[in-house]
């Protein structure tokens, strides 16, 4: 595990990165404290995910996994330490990066056509293909075809399901050939069977392609077959391994500031605090802003604020 060092004992963090086997670094964060609105997101970290990895980014509800990918964009600037892209100190609008935000807001009601939003995205052509040139279609053809979206591609964005929906925006941050994919939570509102399809298909693509994936989400199970390693967040430290190294007991306590077990059951892994699974629990009450469901906000006060206090008292992640 790279966090903690790969010799060292789980409780010791390191801060300096640790190459671990595979790949170049495509990603390297060095003694990197990131800050916000004066509380402390993550503290004296670093790591390394090197190209080819799949990397599951877990943690409660606020422990800064869409922090953490905005200041990977140059977004939210690092308050000590260097984050590095392929080598390179991270800039604003960068090439090599391929994003998918966490807020996808209000696209189920959007009347674009698929292939028309899909070549939004492309650099410069922002009013879709009729104006696109020559090289933006042909980049906008080969990520629907590294998707599967051709035939998706022909329906308005209104017409299609939220795994589809997930298909086109995938597609548009393969745009530009990234050689780093931030997907921030693609699998929020989606039933267990698109998860499923949408995880295999960004597991398929990033083999193909080759690149790094950094895939956030709130429960662990539905990467389990597809992630390489794990880097889990919490009480500002982040773990960085494969399943055996960071699911355990020890780190995960760690990390969320109170006793957690871990219980294998089928295949399957739940992190428990006491008799409550902690990642359900953290986001039960959270809604997908895109999926058409506009009264996500108005439900979050009847029913989330018991959830909300619960998993704030009970894993101090605040620091
Ligand atoms: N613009 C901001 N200013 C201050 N605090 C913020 C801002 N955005 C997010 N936060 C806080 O930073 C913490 C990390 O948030 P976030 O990165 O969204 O976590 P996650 O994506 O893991 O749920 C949370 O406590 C959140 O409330
Ligand atoms: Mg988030």
């Amino acid at each position: 595990m790279t966090s903690t060092g790969r010799n060292a004992p789980a409780s010791a963090p390191a801060s300096a990165p640790t190459r671990a086997s595979g790949g170049a670094p495509v990603l390297e964060l060095d003694h990197v404290t990131l800050e916000l609105g004066g509380r402390t997101i993550l503290r004296d970290t670093g790591f390394v995910v090197n190209q080819g990895e799949f990397i599951g980014v877990l943690g409660p509800n606020g422990a800064g996994k869409t922090t953490l990918m905005r200041a990977v964009l140059g977004l939210v600037p690092a308050s000590q330490g260097v984050i590095r892209v392929l080598g390179q100190p991270v800039e604003r609008g960068n090439a090599s990066i391929g994003y998918m935000p966490q807020t996808r807001s209000a696209l189920a009601g959007r009347r674009v056509r698929g292939r028309d939003f899909v070549a939004m995205a492309a650099d410069g052509h922002r009013w879709g293909l009729p104006h696109a040139d020559a090289k933006t279609r042909a980049d906008v053809e080969r990520v629907l075809d590294l998707v599967g979206g051709r035939k998706l591609a022909e329906r308005p964005l209104s017409e299609l399901s939220g795994g589809e929906r997930q298909r086109l925006l995938l597609a548009q941050c393969l745009l530009g050939k990234p050689k780093l994919l931030l997907l921030d939570e693609p699998l929020i509102s989606l039933d267990p069977h698109h998860q499923k399809s949408v995880v295999e298909l960004v597991r398929n693509v990033q083999r193909e392609l080759g690149i790094a994936v950094l895939f956030s989400a709130h429960e662990l199970n539905p990467l389990l077959n597809s992630l390489d390693r794990v880097l889990y967040l919490g009480s500002g430290v982040a773990a960085l391994g494969t399943v055996d190294e960071v699911i355990t007991r020890p780190v995960l306590s760690r990390l969320y500031g109170s006793p957690i077990d871990v219980m294998r059951v089928n295949g399957r892994i739940f992190v428990m605090s006491g008799d409550v699974e902690v990642e359900k629990h953290d986001h039960e009450h959270e809604h997908d802003e895109g999926g058409g469901h506009s009264h996500s906000h108005s439900h979050g006060h009847s029913h989330g604020h018991s959830h909300q206090h619960d998993s704030r008292d009970g894993h101090t992640h605040d620091v």
